[in-house]
């Protein structure tokens, strides 16, 4: 078989151990071809191709990003990208597709295997909220470095009595937040399922800098906002593509507390320093089981499919019912980090 493979959206560590694994299964195992895309999505439309054969996949185990490459675009029937698409497939002879991504590339995948592409999903972002798989691609390294970064800021905070604002990834989900906080021991974790007060953060800072402490630390997912009519106001801050703007809300949190509480504040936005890097073990094992069971999957003919895990099992979910959903931290997850303050 000629199996397309392809790398989309935001890069994360992880991806190059599912390449590998597709290619080292669909090669040895099947006798398949690999033929992988450039740049996502936007390679398939410009017929951007690459062969995979072993000589490439040699030593990219604990190598963060994909050697693929990947870009943030998405086919769309509007502008003839989805029509393009098809057309590099089928003078390509790809048999069925491998699409490894987040939200948007299952989205666009979903809507390629409508017009009758065979399509094998494999679920990455930092973020972790794909829809139906316990963990995706790329977070745990995320989460890892999000916490070894709060527990170096815990020593100078506490060094020079300051609250520490500390925003992480995560703009429709706060995994990296809530978990990196209660790992970290965070005083307060910012998430986007739960709308903060600012009034309530504030009377809490200064109880506890009056009774035991003299430093607090405060982590914030990049959309975290603000309760509706509360006393800060704040609306999420877009950018020209409609992408939450990355630092805002930290600066705003910083800001308020610096302003209402009188204590000696400072914002750390860790940014992409958590998509880069070599990827954890736990990341290398999930890549390479979920790049192992895309191959079997598409060898035994399903399609329109993403690789999911449940438990310590490797599942496949319908695409149609994952793409483009949020999975949300879940309530008992939010009030443990809150119980830890
Ligand atoms: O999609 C994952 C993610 O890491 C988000 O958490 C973050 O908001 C975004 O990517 C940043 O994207 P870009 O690299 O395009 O600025």
């Amino acid at each position: 078989m000629r199996i397309g493979l392809l790398t989309g959206g935001g890069d994360c560590p992880g991806l190059n151990a599912a390449i590998r694994a597709v290619v080292k299964q669909g090669l040895g195992e099947y006798g398949h071809s690999i033929i992988g895309f450039r740049n996502g999505w936007k390679g398939v439309v410009d017929g951007d191709v690459m062969p995979l054969e072993r000589q490439h996949i040699r030593n990219v185990l604990p190598v963060g990003g994909t050697l693929l490459g990947t870009a943030r675009f998405h086919p769309r029937e509007e502008d003839g990208s989805m029509e393009a698409v098809l057309a590099t497939l089928e003078a390509e002879r790809i048999e069925a597709l491998i699409c490894i991504g987040g939200d948007g590339t299952l989205h666009a995948a979903s809507r390629v295997a409508d017009a009758g592409v065979k399509i094998v999903a494999i679920p990455k972002t930092i973020d972790n909220d794909v829809a139906g798989t316990d963990l995706s691609i790329g977070y745990h390294t995320a989460v890892n470095i999000a916490a070894e970064a709060i527990d170096r800021i815990h020593t100078t905070a506490e060094s020079h009595n300051r609250v520490m604002v500390i925003e992480v990834m995560g703009r429709h989900a706060g995994w990296i937040a809530v978990n990196a906080g209660i790992a970290g021991g965070a005083e307060i974790v910012l998430a986007p399922e739960e709308p903060f007060d600012m009034d309530k953060i504030i009377k809490f800072l200064k109880h506890r800098h009056k009774a035991h402490a003299n430093f607090s630390i405060v982590v914030v997912a990049e959309g975290a906002h603000a309760v509706p009519g509360s006393s800060m106001e704040y609306e999420v801050q877009l950018g020209k593509y409609g992408e939450i703007v990355a630092g805002a809300i930290g600066e705003r949190v910083a800001t308020e507390i610096q302003t209402r509480t009188g204590f000696d504040t400072r914002l750390t936005v860790l940014g992409h320093v958590q998509r880069g890097g070599s990827p954890t073990t736990t990341d290398r094992i999930l890549g390479s089981r979920f790049g192992v069971a895309a191959v079997d999957a598409i060898t035994r003919g399903e399609s329109n499919v993403m690789t999911a895990l449940r438990g310590e099992e490797v599942v496949l979910v319908p695409l149609p019912e994952v793409a483009g959903k949020v999975k949300a931290v879940p309530a008992d997850l939010l009030r443990t980090a809150r119980a830890l303050a």
